[in-house]
Formats: C-alpha cells, sequence, structure tokens
C-alpha cells in the first residue's frame, strides 16, 4: 500500500516543505494533489518543481521521461476536501501550530477511508496532540523531512503512543519508497534529530563563551576530526540563531534538562540582531559569501 503507483497523495500546504514533499511523492508515482490557501502558493510551489527537476536532468540525475511524469501527476486542488476525499496517503505541512495541525486532520478525517495513512511534517510538536481528536488516531504518525526534501535523505518516523505498529511501519515502507532513510523514533520533544543537535549546538556555544577556542576552530573540531560536513556553530548560522533559540526554549521547558538552558551568548547575539547567514553575522561571518 505504500509508493505505489495508483495511490492518491494529498499534500497540505506547499512552502518550503510541502512543495518538496508533493515532489518527491510525485517522482514515487503517487499522483498527488496540492492544496494551500495562501495566494499564489501553489503556483509557486509548482514553479520550484518544476525547476528542481529541470536542474535534476541537467546534472543526469533525473530522466526527462521522470520529469515529466512527475510533472504530469501533480496537481492543484482548491479546498482541504477536494485535496484529501480519497486520498490513501495525506501529508500535512502547514504552519507549526496544534489548533491549526488538529483541526486540519479533522477535515481530513471526514473525506478519506480508515485505511489511509495521515502523516504530519511537525518539527517540534507532539504527534499524540495533533492526533487528540482523531477518530482513528491509530493510522496517524509524524513523517519529518528534512529541507531541501528533495536532496535531504533522512526522514524521522515519529510515532506516538496510539500509532499502530502497522502504520509505523507503512510510514518507513513510503520513506524508502521515496528514496530516502527513515529512522524511527517515539513521540518525544526534539525527536531525535533537533534533541542531538541542538544539545551540540548549544555545547558548542558554551565552549565560545569559556574561551576555550575560536567558533572557527570549534567548528573544525567536528569537521576534521569526527567528519561532520559542517561544524555546529556554522549550522547554527544557516538555521537561524533566533530559530535555535525558539528551539532550546522549548527543549528546556519540555525536557528539563540543564543543558538545553540557552546560553547567554545566545540570548545576546539574537537582542542584537545577530541572527546567522540571514542577518550577515552570527558565530561567523557571512557578509561576503552572500
Ligand atoms: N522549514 C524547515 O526547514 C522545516 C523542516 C522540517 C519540518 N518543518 C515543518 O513543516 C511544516 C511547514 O513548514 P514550512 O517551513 O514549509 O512552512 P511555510 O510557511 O514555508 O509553509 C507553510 C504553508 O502552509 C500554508 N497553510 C496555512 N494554513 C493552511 C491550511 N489550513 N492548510 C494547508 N496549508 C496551509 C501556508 O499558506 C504556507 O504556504 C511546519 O510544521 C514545520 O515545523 C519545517
Amino acid at each position: 500500500m505504500s509508493g505505489g503507483e495508483f495511490e492518491t497523495t494529498a499534500v497540505l500546504g506547499a512552502g518550503t516543505m510541502g512543495h518538496g514533499i508533493a515532489q518527491v511523492m510525485a517522482q514515487a508515482g503517487h499522483r498527488v494533489r496540492l492544496h494551500d490557501p495562501g495566494a499564489g502558493v501553489v503556483e509557486r510551489g509548482l514553479d520550484r518543481i518544476r525547476r528542481n527537476l529541470e536542474k535534476g536532468v541537467s546534472i543526469g540525475k533525473v530522466t526527462p521521461e521522470e520529469r515529466d511524469g512527475a510533472l504530469s501527476r501533480i496537481g492543484a486542488a482548491d479546498s482541504v476536501p477536494d485535496a484529501a476525499r480519497g486520498a490513501s496517503v495525506v501529508i500535512e505541512a502547514a504552519p507549526e501550530s496544534l489548533e491549526l495541525k488538529r483541526e486540519l486532520f479533522r477535515a481530513v478525517e471526514a473525506e478519506v477511508a480508515p485505511s489511509a495513512l495521515l502523516a504530519t511534517n511537525t518539527s517540534s510538536l507532539s504527534i499524540d496532540q495533533i492526533a487528540g481528536g482523531l477518530e482513528h488516531p491509530e493510522r496517524f504518525l509524524g513523517l519529518h523531512f528534512f529541507n531541501p526534501v528533495h536532496i535531504m535523505a533522512l526522514v524521522e518516523v515519529v510515532h506516538g503512543p496510539r500509532t499502530s505498529e502497522a502504520t509505523r511501519e507503512r510510514g518507513v515502507a513510503l520513506a524508502r519508497a521515496l528514496g530516502k532513510e527513515p529512522i524511527v523514533v517515539r513521540d518525544s520533544p526534539g525527536f531525535a534529530s533537533s534533541r542531538l543537535g541542538v544539545a551540540l549546538g548549544l555545547e558548542a556555544m558554551r565552549m565560545v563563551e569559556e574561551g576555550v577556542a575560536s567558533a572557527t576552530d570549534i567548528d573544525k573540531a567536528m569537521e576534521l576530526g569526527y567528519r561532520h560536513p559542517m561544524g555546529p556553530l556554522k549550522l547554527t548560522d544557516l538555521v537561524g540563531l533566533d530559530v535555535r533559540l525558539g528551539i532550546a526554549e522549548y527543549l528546556h521547558e519540555t525536557l528539563g534538562q540543564a543543558h538545553f538552558e540557552p546560553p547567554t551568548i545566545l540570548r545576546e547575539m539574537v537582542a542584537e540582531g545577530r541572527l546567522g547567514k540571514k542577518s550577515g553575522r552570527g558565530f561567523h561571518d557571512w557578509e561576503d559569501q552572500g
């Protein structure tokens, strides 16, 4: 039932993540209905998908036939019911709001068979809380994709206490059918990726604060000593210091562990507007790097 040629997938939200999810689902042979209430968002999403696929063709990763096939399988839907009606898979990539996501899935459930797989791409909310209002929470799970979706290999398959084993297996199979590497994670704050990544980043900041080494050298320690493709401070600059601060506060609050308490240096840099690459400066200088 996963990754089949005749399955129909609804993707709700066509922003940063949604358009990428629609693309990889269509490339795996699904018919995709893409919905977003924002003016022109679906069109922009389709445009980005077209450009991603063109790029894929130009570097020899996608054949022209695969590009045309994928594009022919994606269509726009005007409403959530239109997107979800009769779909066997529904993936939500709407803004990070518990109420909004709960409401969306209630609307979705009215349109799909009890066997449909329902998945959220939330990066921080509790799977079980999102599933709170569902009649069939056993077919609900998290499929946490990474940005950019068509390039990043990892998918966290997040199961809540009410997610059935069959649903978990279906999530794993679906991720594999998309050419991704699934990891299975229990519903808990930060899942696996953010919890570990943020812990490393915060420790690196404390080391800068204590003058243990420069930001450049701390990054090199991980890049050259541990073969991380990018050091934790450079990564923090790319994600955005404000975004990282928000996640650290959330993890500190929910897990209550001292090592998630945001270091003073992070709070100060955010207050000064040193947010990383997007503001030109973070732990590193990005001004000349575009
Ligand atoms: N950006 C990332 O790097 C990233 C990575 C992993 C997971 N996520 C998660 O993915 C989800 C989407 O994030 P994003 O970065 O794509 O956000 P985004 O703001 O780029 O896109 C969200 C889209 O959802 C649309 N939307 C609003 N209400 C909607 C509704 N009722 N139904 C359908 N669509 C609706 C908005 O118009 C917007 O276009 C969030 O839960 C986020 O936490 C984001």
